[in-house]
């Protein structure tokens, strides 16, 4: 029984009752004049009941509104290589040792909150960390790369992605319009028409940060850091055919995965691995390391593992703890902080700012999002607020600060704070190292021959939709990445094109199928 559900009996522990705490004696039949009615309008119990039910919904995320959560707790190693990790962050749950509760939340993210959990796309992995010292989100995705580097683009590169705005169909069209358009994703697509896409289900994907963090120490120095999660179930993909024989069957076969490994108690962990860079621009690379569409590589920067993360609770209400979760990138604790990654800068404001909206302003009063340590602020009020944060001993007049009359009071500073330089022009320009396809390149050339065919004939299916202009422009991306990429791609499309010619003139139904995507699970 959830913490919530304590205390609230009405006589028999198990008696149904309104939420004035009225026993309810008659669950079955609305107040009528006689057994045929007409009904009256003064018989609460129903019209509190049904008025309720009227308002079960909050709007749903505006991307990632599919997702699945679970309970658990990190642990921290201590040591980064061989180093122990205060050299690096004076963040408290990094300490050799510190267990800290936390609450993660997978998802898919074009789609709607019931749509299928096989689609291609990429995955969310967001976890939120209940620290001493405040809460943490750890806001990622699965792959460790992005589609684009600005977040101004980001509400036109999910427009692209969502349904057409005539149809409400998805469309390959559109989706490589916006591709076309920016050849950074270049990197990105070549992840996500590759298996790489389809992560068979939550417990054998990996998470990444995606965008660059600092540490700071108790010196106010920084290091910049990416973060990986690597399952220890191992990591497996689908291939686009396994993903419809699945999706046939059961389209919510990645919720279900989780909640039965976990109810079984088959509990799935992660090992939280960090990649370490100073803080500097690093002329002697080829990409910058601020540029979210780029892989910092393995060999220049390893992994070293911080912690163990293990899934060991389902949430005993789904709304209450995975829908109502709010997760978002600015929300650090000291010895973390923000590098000028620009994405990240735009995601830190977007994400508290959708909470507000859809969760509403007091979303950090629910126990989901809750602090689990002292709280105390002079917020008051707003819709559907609960619970005053007082501080203990705390004269409760005093909504200000200062004040010598027993107010709250601002918390002592760290003895050295890390306090950054800038000069430069205000300007709108982007980063001088684009390199929009070195990386494409090699995670094609990366890629196990199973791998590279699926992304092949994936890319194909759905470039054979599209304009030639297009498919012109996607070729250009792909033979800039490798010559063999480009050429593989020019011929998968042909040879979509080819059986789309056939099909349509077998079944007479031309036109048909235009604007749906690969992307939509089509073969
Ligand atoms: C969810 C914005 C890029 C991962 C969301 C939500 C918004 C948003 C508005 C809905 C949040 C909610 O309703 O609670 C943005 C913007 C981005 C961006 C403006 C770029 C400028 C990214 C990137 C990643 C990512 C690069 C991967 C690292 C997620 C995840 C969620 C999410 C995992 C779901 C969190 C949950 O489970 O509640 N994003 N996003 N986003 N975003 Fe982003």
């Amino acid at each position: 029984m959830g913490d919530n559900q304590k205390g609230k009996s009405n006589g028999n522990s198990r008696t149904l009752t309104t939420r004035q705490g009225h026993p309810v004696t008659d669950n079955q039949n609305i107040r009528t004049i006689g057994s045929r009615g007409p009904a009256t309008m003064e018989n609460y119990h129903f019209i509190e009941k049904i008025s309720h039910f009227d308002r079960e919904r909050v709007p749903e995320r505006v991307v990632h509104a599919r997702g699945a959560g679970a309970h658990g707790v990190f642990q921290a190693y201590g040591m980064v290589g061989n180093d122990p990790v205060e050299k690096l962050t004076r963040a408290k749950l990094f300490g050799k040792g510190k267990e800290t509760p936390v609450f993660v939340r997978f998802s898919t993210v074009g789609h709607g909150t019931h749509s299928p959990e096989t689609l291609r796309d990429p995955r969310g992995f967001a976890v939120k960390f209940y620290t001493e010292d405040g809460n943490w989100d750890l806001v990622g995705n699965n792959l460790k790369i992005f589609f684009i580097r600005d977040a101004m683009k980001f509400p036109d590169l999910i427009h692209s992605q969502k349904p057409d705005p005539v149809t409400n169909i998805q469309s390959a069209e559109r989706i490589f319009d916006f591709f076309s358009g920016s050849p950074e994703a270049t990197h990105m697509v070549t992840f996500l028409y590759s298996p790489w896409g389809i992560p068979a289900n939550y417990r054998q994907m990996q998470g990444s940060g995606v965008n660059t963090y600092k540490w700071v120490n108790a010196d106010g120095e920084a290091v910049l850091v990416k973060y990986h999660w690597e399952p220890l179930q191992g990591i497996r993909n689908l291939t686009q055919k396994e993903a419809q024989e699945i999706q046939g069957k059961n389209f919510n076969h990645g919720t279900q995965d989780l909640y039965e490994a976990i109810d079984r108690g088959d509990f799935p962990e992660w090992e939280l691995n960090v990649q370490i860079m100073s803080d500097d621009e690093h002329p002697e690379l080829d990409f910058d390391p601020l540029d979210d569409t780029k892989i910092w590589p393995k060999e220049q920067f390893p992994w070293y593992p911080v912690g163990k993360m293990t899934l060991n609770r389902n949430p005993v209400d789904y709304f209450n703890e995975v829908e109502l979760s709010a997760f978002g990138t600015g929300v650090l604790v000291d010895g973390l902080d923000f590098s000028d990654d620009k994405m990240l800068q735009g995601r830190t404001f977007s994400y508290s700012d959708t909470q507000r909206y859809r969760v509403g302003a007091n979303y950090l009063q629910l126990p989901i999002n809750a602090a689990k340590t002292h709280v105390a602020t002079n917020q008051r009020g707003g819709q559907m607020a609960f619970d005053t944060d007082f501080a203990e001993g705390q004269n409760i007049h005093v909504n200000y600060e200062p004040s010598i009359l027993g107010g709250l009071e601002e918390a002592p500073r760290p003895e050295k704070e890390y306090t950054p330089r800038y000069e430069a022009n205000l300007v709108r320009q982007h980063i001088d190292r684009t390199n929009h396809f070195g990386q494409a390149g090699d995670t094609f050339r990366n890629f196990e021959d199973w791998e590279r065919d699926e992304l092949i004939n994936n890319l194909g299916n759905d470039l054979a939709k599209c304009d030639p202009r297009i498919q012109e422009k996607m070729l250009s991306y792909f033979t800039q990445a490798d010559e063999e990429y480009g050429r593989r791609v020019k011929e998968s499309i042909a040879r979509a094109t080819e059986e789309k010619k056939k099909m349509m003139k077998h079944d007479k139904i031309a036109g048909t199928d235009g604007p749906l995507g690969n992307v939509t699970g089509e073969e």
